[in-house]
């Protein structure tokens, strides 16, 4: 595996590649990966000739009292873990290289990205857009996998994606989770002990919402009721939002249905968690 950290090199590459006829699959990630990321880079192996990661702190996807300046990272563990998984080029450029002036340009997808995460995270989809266009530019994917977990996200680069005709197939990849139902994030790495036990009541929330479905239960209000008092019993926990939506246009919902997604974002302490699952599916 190789390291590219500037974009003319990474670029290069990327024309040589389709040169010679070889598909690429980007898994762009943050970086101090954990078995999600993983996960997605094996799945990137399976729809591509070669596989890039990449490893980049987005600055402009952060607000101003947001943890930029502490987000996790380790190089060297990250490479170890990439290689392990088959990846091609880990591609780990600076910010001066992304942006080598500030950008004026911004990828706005309003109604889907104001909602939800986007109400306590203002421009932060903007930020999400225009870096994974740019990388999208840089790296020439002919496919690009996202993890579900981050599912406003992704449905955000979906439509970008659709509405400017980008040639990238978008390909979502389930939620990895911890053997106790947490789902796998850089940031569990900011939860002290007691917190991480807390953290789990996401996941049981979400259970709870699912088995609430189950018996036949189909009024929204009384099932994020119910997951609202899972959830803030505990001390030191403070709900961002609770929200059951249609999954295909992120619609709120009043009446639960086939297409019905429940989404979570909870303060644990100091650190903003998020989860999702379908309501009526299978498996959560
Ligand atoms: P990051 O948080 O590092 O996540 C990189 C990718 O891993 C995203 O597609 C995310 O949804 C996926 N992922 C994270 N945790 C996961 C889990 N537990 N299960 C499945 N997939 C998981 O998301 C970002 O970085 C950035 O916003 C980025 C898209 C790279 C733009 O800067």
């Amino acid at each position: 595996m190789e390291i590219i950290t500037t974009t003319k090199k990474m670029c290069d590459w990327a024309q040589a590649q389709r040169a010679s006829g070889k598909t690429v699959a980007l898994v762009p990630t943050m970086g101090y990966f954990h078995d999600g990321h993983l996960c997605l880079m094996r799945q990137a192996g399976k729809l591509a000739d070669l596989v890039v990661v990449s490893l980049f702190v987005n600055p402009i996807q952060f607000g101003p009292a947001e943890d930029l300046a502490r987000y996790p990272h380790n190089l060297e563990r990250d490479r170890v873990l990439a290689e392990g998984c088959g990846v091609a080029i880990l591609f780990a450029p600076t910010v001066a290289e992304i942006y080598p002036e500030p950008p004026l340009t911004r990828i706005t997808v309003p109604s889907l990205g104001g909602r939800l995460c986007g109400l306590s995270r203002p421009g932060h989809f903007d930020g999400v857009c225009t870096v994974v266009a740019k990388l999208f530019n840089i790296v020439w994917p002919t496919a690009a996998i996202f993890g579900s977990k981050d599912f406003q996200q992704l449905a955000v680069i979906r439509r970008m994606t659709v509405d400017l005709n980008m040639a990238v197939e978008i390909v979502a990849h389930p939620i990895v989770r911890e053997p106790d139902g947490l789902a796998m994030s850089s940031r569990n790495s900011y939860l002290s002990s007691s917190e991480r036990v807390t953290a789990t009541c996401l996941y049981r929330a979400l259970g709870r919402a699912r088995e609430l479905v189950a018996v036949g239960e189909t009024e929204v209000a009384r099932v994020l009721a119910e997951i609202e008092k899972i959830i803030s019993v505990h001390d030191g926990v403070c709900i961002d939002y609770t929200a059951i939506v249609d999954a295909a246009n992120l619609e709120p919902q009043l009446q639960v249905g086939v297409d019905s997604l429940l989404a979570l974002a909870v303060r644990v302490g100091g650190t903003r968690l998020i989860d999702n699952a379908m309501l009526m599916e299978k498996s959560g």
